[in-house]
């Protein structure tokens, strides 16, 4: 799709001169990796020229042109290049060190390993995702940022057949990216996203499956369309009488989400942080009650 029909669809979300501009002039983000040093630390010790952000005492914004992975404290470990929405995300989830935590859909991880930071590389952290190559991105980002508490395994996660496993589940779904810019709305048209958004509540509903009772689920994409957001939250709280919506208590600039379930979900556009779009809304798997037969069977039953 071209730039003018892009706009005239995204413009049923927010004003989208404003957005599209806003993600051209976007920041560089990146975080300290506490695996390996302090933010302290890292502060006195860089000779980067960057701010702390307001929102996360270990989110940093670049303000010189190059590129973080060229860099020293990059390939020390000591950062990560990440967008902030990005970074949010594992912060709205909030696993502890006490966690056994699974990341269904993970490479190359960069969520992961700030879920590793969240836990104090303690607890247990399962990566997923579902080819070998992508196990491989995932496993250098494992190895540069020091995760020690983690296993990795390649399912396909629509069919994961883990039953009540998880105290918190990270579903960053595969999406048509369309928060990340023009190279994926130019490829792109709305049957994509009612296709994918067949394979979300495939997935969302496998990953609900795998959560404890009393346990929460973050679902997250960075694109806009409601059939690959709300429409998949929707799905799972209108079929699974044990989940339930969970707020996000992030305090940062958002709109809200679309729809029936959309006040709880958070639409993150480019103009708010000055980085990528994201989505993300939180479910919770009410505690007790009597155990259902496989939430994965009524996937996409709620259309
Ligand atoms: C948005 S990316 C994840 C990014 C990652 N969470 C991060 O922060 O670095 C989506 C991932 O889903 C994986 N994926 C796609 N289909 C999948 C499936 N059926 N099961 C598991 N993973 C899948 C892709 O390989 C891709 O790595």
């Amino acid at each position: 799709m071209d730039e003018k029909g892009f706009g005239d669809w995204l413009s049923q979300y927010t004003d989208a001169g404003i957005c599209m501009e806003a993600f051209r002039s976007q920041k560089q983000f990146f975080r300290v990796n506490t695996l390996k040093t302090s933010v302290a630390a890292f502060q006195a010790a860089t000779k980067l020229k960057c701010k702390q952000t307001p929102y996360y005492d270990a989110a940093f914004e670049l303000d010189e042109e190059l590129q973080i992975g060229k860099t020293w404290e990059y390939f020390l470990g000591l950062i990560h290049p990440q967008s902030l929405p990005s970074i949010l995300v594992s912060l709205a989830l909030a696993p502890g060190p006490h966690d056994v935590v699974l990341d269904a859909a993970s490479a190359p991880g960069s969520k992961f390993s700030h879920m590793a930071m969240l836990m104090q590389n303690r607890g247990v952290l399962v990566g997923n995702d579902l080819k070998e190559e992508k196990i491989s991105a995932l496993y250098s980002t494992i190895n540069r940022l020091n995760v020690l508490n983690c296993i990795t395994t390649m399912k396909d996660a629509a069919r994961l057949g883990w039953k009540e496993r998880f105290t918190r589940i990270l579903l960053d779904a595969p999406c048509t990216a369309l928060g990340s810019g023009p190279a994926a709305y130019l490829r792109w048209n709305p049957d994509h996203s009612k296709k994918i958004s067949y394979t979300q509540k495939r997935l969302i509903f496998s990953a609900f499956d795998a959560l404890k009772p009393g346990g929460e689920l973050v679902y997250s994409t960075c694109t806009y369309a409601k059939e690959e957001n709300e429409d998949v939250v929707a799905d799972l709280l209108r079929n699974v009488p044990r989940a339930e919506q969970a707020e996000i208590t992030l305090d940062v600039p958002h709109d809200k989400g679309q729809g029936e379930y959309g006040e709880k979900c958070y639409r993150i556009y480019p103009q708010h942080l000055a980085s990528e779009g994201f989505f993300m809304a939180k479910i919770r798997k009410k505690a007790g009650g009597k155990e259902e037969p496989d939430s994965a069977e009524k996937a996409g039953g709620g259309g």
